[in-house]
């Protein structure tokens, strides 16, 4: 966001300073990032400090939006093809692409946030490739370590990259650093990282992964009557539970919670966005740990909705 908007003042377009979001979406919690946030838990607690920002449900908001046609947005950021803290939601095919269309005859730049989605997740490199999209920011980071080493990149565009080279007179100077920018040992992690994907056929291997995913969710949803919901985006899951008639659990009786702590004794540790439990394994895991796996979610809920249906 920092790049988007220097880029526009060097551009002569300071005006072009609003950022465009998604309801629901999440992309961190430092003040700008929270900013962009759309889930009312994380957010209510900054309300008063965002800097502007404007959120849609569907891009075809975008056609009647004041200002994102005339100049005075910099830029539409999103999660793409899935938002996580939402609770694992994924977005209709084409979606995407129809979004950087849209950027694209506003002039408008388009911001992927990939933190979650990045470095094979839901089965390409990067989501934006399955609908051959491709950003002018990229936002990287957990998987670009396989998630070992902290360590995050934001990729541009030649355009963005060129409008800040020259002389240090002409104050193009991106000033933003941290710590450990570059940190060496986060370095030599994706790094090696990045010779797994290559050497192991990381990619290649997770078809059949993404698969039997696949096919387990379907027996889950067909067989459990208190799964409601289950979604997929590769080697993402989000299984949703609620009443036996269709109504959520209220939310403070914090089911989705114990039933991830049932599944801690069938030997699988994760956690709940509310009522939907997170299935989100290393991409190195097996086809028996994603039976293993799906099964404990499915014992344990079962143990916990019989303990409050009954
Ligand atoms: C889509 C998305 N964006 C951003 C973040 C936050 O990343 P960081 O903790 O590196 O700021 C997350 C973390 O879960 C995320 O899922």
């Amino acid at each position: 966001m920092r790049m988007a908007v220097q880029f526009w003042q060097m551009e002569g377009q300071p005006e072009r300073s609003r950022f465009i979001a998604f309801e629901n979406a999440y992309h961190g919690d430092t003040l700008g990032a929270a900013s962009l946030g759309g889930i009312g838990a994380f957010h209510r607690r900054v309300a008063g400090h965002e800097f502007p920002i404007t959120r849609i449900t569907d891009p075809k908001e975008l056609d009647s939006l004041p200002g994102f046609h005339d100049g005075d947005v910099a830029a539409v950021v999103i999660e793409p093809l899935i938002q996580g803290a939402a609770g694992m939601r994924t977005w209709p095919v084409g979606m995407l692409r129809e979004l950087r269309r849209k950027c694209d005859e506003a002039g408008v730049f388009l911001i992927l946030d990939e933190v979650m989605t990045g470095f094979g997740r839901t089965g390409t490199m990067f989501a934006c490739q399955q609908e051959d999209v491709i950003p002018d920011f990229l936002c990287l980071a957990k998987g670009l370590t396989g998630g070992y080493v902290p360590l995050a990149a934001t990729l541009t565009t030649e355009r963005v990259f060129n409008a800040f080279l020259g002389e240090v007179e002409e104050g193009k100077t991106f000033y933003y650093g941290h710590s450990y920018s570059g940190n060496p040992i986060g370095c030599a992690a994706a790094l090696a990282n990045l010779d797994i994907f290559r050497d192991e056929q990381v990619l290649e291997n997770l078809k059949p992964k993404i698969a039997r995913l696949h096919g387990l969710l379907a027996e889950l949803k067909k067989e459990e009557p208190g799964i409601y919901d289950t979604r997929q985006c590769g080697l993402i899951a989000g299984i949703e539970v609620r009443r036996r008639n269709g109504e959520a659990f209220p939310w403070a009786q914090r089911i989705g919670a114990k039933i991830c702590l049932a599944a801690r004794r069938y030997g699988l540790l994760t956690r709940p966005v509310l009522d939907t439990i997170v299935f989100m394994p290393p991409l190195c895991v097996t086809d028996q740990e994603i039976e293993l796996g799906i099964m404990a979610i499915r014992a344990a809920t079962r143990e916990v909705l019989n303990l409050v249906e009954s």
